[in-house]
């Protein structure tokens, strides 16, 4: 044998390698629980990271755009697109009587026309589309949709609410119903009663990437789609469906979107469709971006929702019986609205044993934009109510509210079985809120502040701490799976391949550091490709925050199949048994002798060995019957908490966030730094969502806030200077990859303490009433205001203030 291929014999230069080796990796080890930076920040911050329009454009690539209804519910009498067609670079113009296939791009119920036939449902609705030589012609062209001369409408009534459509008794699936125990006899009986209305509005997801897909012909009736969206599979399952052609037929590519938040899982599908409609009927590269206030108008957002509720609780506030109906505003069809509902009923508990219990859930038909997914996938409506609730039953008790929430939370032993019929086995939130209040001086905090607005009659400060409890999997069994394919080449270096999407969260980070770790080499000798279809098959939406557990765990067990084959070899160059080898820092060590595993990895070669291997895997135990709405719908739960103090001009309703403390539970963290992010991303997003982002609609159901102008999402101003954030030392009781926790939406629900210190300060301009104000959300100065004008009327005549809600009842 010679040097090159005897393994077991290193020499000086081979050892001066293995030295180097160990040390140049000891920095980035593989290392799990280390806050290394996201995959592709450099990139990301010197524009250099590859989305779908930078793509470099093919010869002879068109570029689309949509004309769209200028009425929200209207008969399309006729559709003449002469005046269109002869516009300038205008190359053709499609109609749905362009379509081959089924005209629909809804992920469930197939009721969401691609381009609309017939009659519009709702304002902004495309119609059709344009393929001109440019963006900016195909723009102009498009924007002809808006005279008489080419769509001529008669108008029917619209629904433009949700209250309006359950007045109409208009839904877009059947009313969700989940009761336990006997909460009526139960409200009745109790010592004290509340009952109120609350609305909180809806949310733009406003990916910083607008809804783009580039659609490319290849031969045999092929098309390549390259699309920014959380969904791949579903992508090319759409625009195949579109086509009447077999799946096969179409590859979708996406490495990477500038954010999704949950506005990319379904309704990239409209966009990717009709790109391929226009690639497939014209044999030409055809690229559709939205302009951003047609994305606006186009796509759906977070269901906005109007609650009624009742409870009964006791003298130490603790619910007796509880009784909640959620109107949702669904839109014009059902997008993902039953499974939002869903998580909704199953989330109203939050953190709180609720035995006698009855939860509705209305999907509204309305005819505005078809609401979807946005982070959270309807947890955050469900458990809003409930924090409000809370508040609620402080004042009228007139206790720290964090006491309310503590007599309430789920047990240990006992008081564990959510009323969906799944029991808690990992309850962590007591001891995390006692960190939590501790860590954040919350008590004299909360005194201070008392005196604080004793002395000051203008500026009023407030301070409130929220809980969060959220289910982890897809609330529909089947969705939990993912498969993931790992190659390693000859010289040693990894490329993995995972259904997962990459929205800025760093999954494909977390993934890398998974497989590198299985291999026991450094991280910069795995690289992630881009999600493609034609590597990996039949995938889940990368949503419901599941991306890291499920693809993880799927590249983790290709990794391991290939270190497995590898430790065989091992075994057999330097002895002892193939389970005993070890594989870290790039060597390879067994038997008290080592080699790098680069060669280890040459010589397997040689012997053909097979080096690179799928990965699958399915989360465990999780079951659910939609019927009953009862089940185990979740493998686990992500606990955290936070604490917000807020400053509040009652003059002008405008307010500051002035410091925030969070405490979250990822697990067992995978890299700190990604989640410590998540958690900011998630908080802040959720502030936005309750205070500064407004979805408003005129009377004619024309959305008026469809720009950054008027539709006002948190900037880096509105960061406290003081957000301490930190994640609970905690490791999760189930098996998940590294024992971690899936991080990315749970924080959202963490922003709601913002909204609530908003109505602590509110409260205190009446410091003796035991009704709580009444603060709609999104909570804007203007809504501030009328807030501080009930309140101040109770303040000033206890007896004036005339069923202002919420309603107190005994
Ligand atoms: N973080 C960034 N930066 N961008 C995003 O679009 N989407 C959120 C969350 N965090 C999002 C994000 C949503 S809605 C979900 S469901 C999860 O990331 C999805 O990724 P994960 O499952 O890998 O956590
Ligand atoms: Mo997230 S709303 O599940 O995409």
């Amino acid at each position: 044998m010679n040097k090159r291929t005897d393994p077991h014999h290193i020499d000086r230069a081979a050892a001066d390698a293995l030295a180097l080796h160990a040390a140049a990796n000891k920095a980035e080890r593989a290392a799990i629980g280390v806050g290394l930076p996201h995959e592709s920040a450099t990139l990301h911050v010197s524009g250099e990271a590859t989305y779908v329009d930078d793509i470099g454009e093919l010869r002879g690539t068109l570029h689309a755009a949509l004309g769209l209804s200028r009425h929200a519910h209207a008969r399309i009498v006729s559709i003449n697109l002469d005046l269109v067609l002869a516009a300038p670079g205008v190359i053709a113009v499609f109609t749905a009587d362009d379509i081959p296939g089924e005209n629909n791009c809804g992920p469930v119920l197939h009721d969401d026309p691609i381009l609309a036939k017939d009659e519009v449902l709702y304002l902004g609705q495309p119609m059709f589309v344009v393929i001109a030589e440019t963006h900016d012609l195909a723009r102009r062209a498009a924007a002809l949709a808006k005279s008489e001369e080419v769509i001529r409408y008669e108008p029917r009534e619209a629904i433009l609410t949700p209250r309006d459509a359950k007045a109409k008794q208009q839904f877009v699936l059947p009313p969700l119903h989940l009761k336990r125990g006997d909460p009526d006899t139960k409200i009745a009986s109790a010592v004290h009663r509340l009952q109120g209305e609350f609305e909180v509005g809806g949310q733009e997801q406003f990916y910083l990437e607008g809804q783009i897909a580039y659609a490319i012909p290849k031969e045999l009736d092929g098309l390549l789609v390259y699309s920014s969206t959380q969904h791949p599979s579903e992508m090319q399952h759409l625009v195949a469906h579109m086509l009447d052609w077999p799946t096969h037929n179409v590859i979708c590519e996406c490495r990477r979107m500038g954010g999704g938040f949950g506005g990319k899982e379904s309704q990239s599908g409209i966009f990717a469709c009709i790109a391929s409609l226009a690639a497939h009927l014209l044999h030409r590269p055809v690229k559709l971006r939205a302009d951003r206030d047609d994305d606006f108008m186009i796509t759906g957002k977070r269901h906005d929702a109007v609650y009624t509720y009742e409870a009964g609780f006791d003298n130490d506030g603790r619910l007796q019986g509880a009784r909640v109906e959620i109107a949702l505003r669904a839109g014009y069809s059902a997008d993902l609205s039953g499974a939002v509902a869903t998580r909704a009923v199953c989330h109203f508990d939050n953190a709180y044993y609720l035995q006698d219990v009855d939860i509705t859930a209305l999907c509204c038909r309305t005819n505005t934009q078809s609401n979807t997914a946005f982070r959270g996938f309807g947890g955050p409506q469900g458990a809003l109510v409930m924090e409000i609730m809370m508040d609620e039953i402080a004042h009228r008790l007139k206790r720290d509210p964090v006491d309310i929430r503590r007599v309430n939370y789920y047990g240990i032993t006992e008081r564990n079985v959510t009323p969906y019929g799944q029991t808690v086995e990992d309850n962590i939130i007591a001891p995390l809120t006692d960190e939590l209040l501790a860590s954040s001086a919350y008590v004299q905090r909360r005194n201070a502040i008392a005196a604080f607005n004793k002395a000051s009659p203008v500026l009023k400060r407030g301070i409130a701490f929220t809980p969060v409890k959220f289910g982890i999997s897809f609330n529909v069994p089947f969705l939990n799976q993912a498969g993931a394919l790992v190659h390693v080449y000859k010289d040693g270096s990894a490329l993995v391949n995972h259904g997962g999407t990459e929205m800025g969260q760093g999954l494909n980070t977390k993934v890398a550091q998974v497989v590198a770790n299985a291999l026991g080499v450094p991280l910069s000798r795995v690289r992630v490709t881009a999600t493609d279809t034609s590597k990996i098959a039949n995938t889940s939406a990368t949503a419901a925050s599941t991306g890291s557990d499920l693809n993880g765990k799927a590249a983790e067990a290709a990794a391991l199949t290939i270190r497995g084959r590898l430790a065989e070899l091992a075994a057999k160059q330097l002895g002892g048994r193939a389970e005993d080898v070890s594989f870290h820092d790039g060597v390879v060590e067994s038997n008290g002798g080592q080699m790098p595993f680069d060669q280890l990895v040459g010589a397997a070669y040689l012997a053909r060995v097979q080096l690179w291997s799928d990965g699958f895997y399915a989360t465990p135990k999780v079951n659910w019957d939609a019927k009953t709405l009862t089940g185990q719908p979740f493998y686990y739960f992500a606990y955290g908490a936070a604490i917000s103090e807020v400053v509040v001009d009652t003059l002008t309703g405008e307010w500051r966030l002035l410091r925030a403390d969070i405490l979250h539970d990822a697990g067992q963290s995978i890299n700190p730094a990604l989640d410590i992010g998540q958690v900011e991303g998630g908080f802040v997003q959720g502030m936005g969502w309750l205070t500064t982002e407004e979805l408003w609609w005129n009377r004619d159901g024309r959305l008026m806030t469809h720009a950054p102008s008027t539709y006002k999402i948190p900037s880096v101003s509105d960061i406290p200077a003081a957000m301490n954030i930190a994640l609970y030392d905690n490791q999760n009781v189930e098996p998940t990859v590294f024992l971690s926790k899936a991080v990315g939406e749970p924080p959202l629900l963490l922003g709601f303490s913002v909204l609530l210190a908003i109505r602590a300060a509110v409260a205190s301009v009446a410091p003796d009433s035991t009704d709580a104000p009444v603060l709609r959300a999104p909570a804007t100065p203007e809504s501030i205001l009328n807030a501080l004008d009930a309140q101040a009327a109770k303040a000033f005549a206890p007896m004036a203030a005339d069923v202002a809600q919420p309603v107190s009842v005994n």
